[in-house]
């Protein structure tokens, strides 16, 4: 038995000596056989893959060329309706997609083309498309939107429904958003802007006419670089769209900082029983944005006769829109802001003053009026802050505002 055994292992370690080399050319050509599967499986799916991206990326630049053109008007008199969801676009007409596509937001228009390209309006009231209508929110800075990731959080996961415009007036300052923010890309034609001076309202109306070259921007908002949303943007965006009223401050008010600032030479265009007073952050629908852009009346006599210390910012709308749009104005402002410490400059907020507390008292306030109902909501948005304030801000509030992206 032994033996057998032995004779039996040695003839098989001779069966295996023998066979080696053909195992080995064997192994060889299975592991080159599988090896070259192997790489033309890798360049096969990364082929595969960038054929699927460059897919989507062809879809989405389509349905971003044509979502202008493919959207719907929802008018309901409800309080509260989410916001209606883009979807895929069905194929449109040619010849209407490129009518509606705005130019290039840098484009190469003066301030007195671009008025007057903006101020077209269609005389047929209803679109031929479904129009989704779209609140443009309008940043006026002097430099870049210090809070701008808080405002990526907050517009996040709701594109479609807002476009965003910076007015950034010192020229000289290059800074560019990243690539994946909101405001990449954003800027239009500005130019210098002093508190307090004309171009300040020079400044707003260039911006509501960027913004009206689009036609799906049905809302428009001005913010400065010191504004935080209060609400997530569901509740913004349809605060704004269902609201019978614009949002144009717009007080009269006796002493030298209201009626005080008026001039005699106004008149007779502007007589002192129409001067009125107001924070220069408004909401306004399209129809009233084409207005403010459209006058040269009221403004050509600000231009002459307020500026400087008349502070042309705080009296030129709140005065012109009490002119000619008072019925649909509830002459309050959305922009919480905190005057109570006096002197020419409001309340700034900095690190330790943004709480929880603090931000649920801004929101909680309801002693307004909304679409003829008491006690709603009195601000959207608030301000002054500071870049100081960002790094709270981002940990609280997208929490407590329940923004879209958690
Ligand atoms: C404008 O921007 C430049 C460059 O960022 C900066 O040095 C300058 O102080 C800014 N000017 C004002 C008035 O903010
Ligand atoms: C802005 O960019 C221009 C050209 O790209 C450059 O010449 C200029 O120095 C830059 N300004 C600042 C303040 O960085
Ligand atoms: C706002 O003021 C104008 C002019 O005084 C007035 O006609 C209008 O009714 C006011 N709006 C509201 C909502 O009270
Ligand atoms: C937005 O906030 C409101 C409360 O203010 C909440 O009811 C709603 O669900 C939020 N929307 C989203 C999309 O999270």
């Amino acid at each position: 038995m032994k033996n057998n055994n032995h004779n039996n292992y040695s003839m098989i370690s001779h069966f295996k000596f023998f066979n080696a080399p053909l195992h080995l050319i064997n192994l060889l050509s299975i592991i080159l056989f599988f090896g070259f599967g192997l790489c033309f499986g890798i360049i096969l799916s990364f082929h595969l893959k960038n054929v699927s991206f460059n897919l989507q990326f062809t879809q989405f630049s389509l349905s971003t060329t044509t979502a202008t053109a493919t959207t719907t008007t929802t008018t309901t008199t409800s309080d509260v309706i989410t916001p209606p969801q883009s979807t895929t676009p069905p194929p449109t007409n040619a010849g209407l997609t490129s009518y509606l596509n705005p130019p290039e937001l840098m484009h190469d228009m003066n301030d007195e083309e671009l008025l007057w390209r903006a101020s077209m309006v269609p005389k047929v009231r209803d679109y031929p498309y479904n129009r989704i209508p779209k609140v443009a929110f309008m940043f006026l800075t002097r430099g870049p939107v210090v809070l701008s990731p808080l405002w990526d959080r907050f517009f996040k996961g709701n594109e479609g429904l807002y476009n965003v415009y910076v007015h950034m007036s010192n020229s000289s300052s290059n800074a560019t958003e990243p690539e994946d923010s909101v405001f990449h890309g954003r800027r239009i034609p500005s130019k210098d802007v002093e508190w307090g001076k004309v171009n300040m309202i020079e400044a707003e109306r260039r911006l509501l006419a960027n913004a009206l070259l689009d036609f799906s921007n049905q809302q428009f908002v001005l913010l400065s670089d010191a504004c935080i949303p209060l609400f997530n943007f569901s509740t913004v965006y349809s605060y704004l769209t269902n609201s019978n009223h614009n949002f144009v401050e717009s007080y009269d008010l006796e002493g030298p900082v209201g009626r005080g600032r008026y001039s005699p030479k106004m008149a007779p265009t502007v007589v002192i029983d129409d001067w009125r007073k107001g924070s220069q952050w408004f909401e306004m629908d399209r129809d009233l944005a084409t207005e403010v852009i459209s006058d040269t009346k009221y403004f050509s006599v600000f231009h002459d006769f307020c500026d400087g210390q008349c502070y042309a910012d705080e009296h030129y709308l709140p005065t012109l829109v009490t002119k000619i749009f008072p019925d649909t104005n509830a002459n309050r402002t959305l922009t919480f802001v905190d005057w109570a410490k006096g002197g020419p400059h409001p309340t700034r907020y900095t690190r330790n003053d943004v709480t929880e507390e603090f931000l649920e008292k801004l929101r909680s306030d309801t002693r307004c009026e909304y679409n003829g109902k008491q006690n709603q909501i009195c601000h959207l948005f608030a301000r002054k802050f500071t870049s100081h304030a960002l790094d709270r801000l981002l940990r609280i509030a997208p929490r407590l505002m329940q923004f879209n992206d958690l």
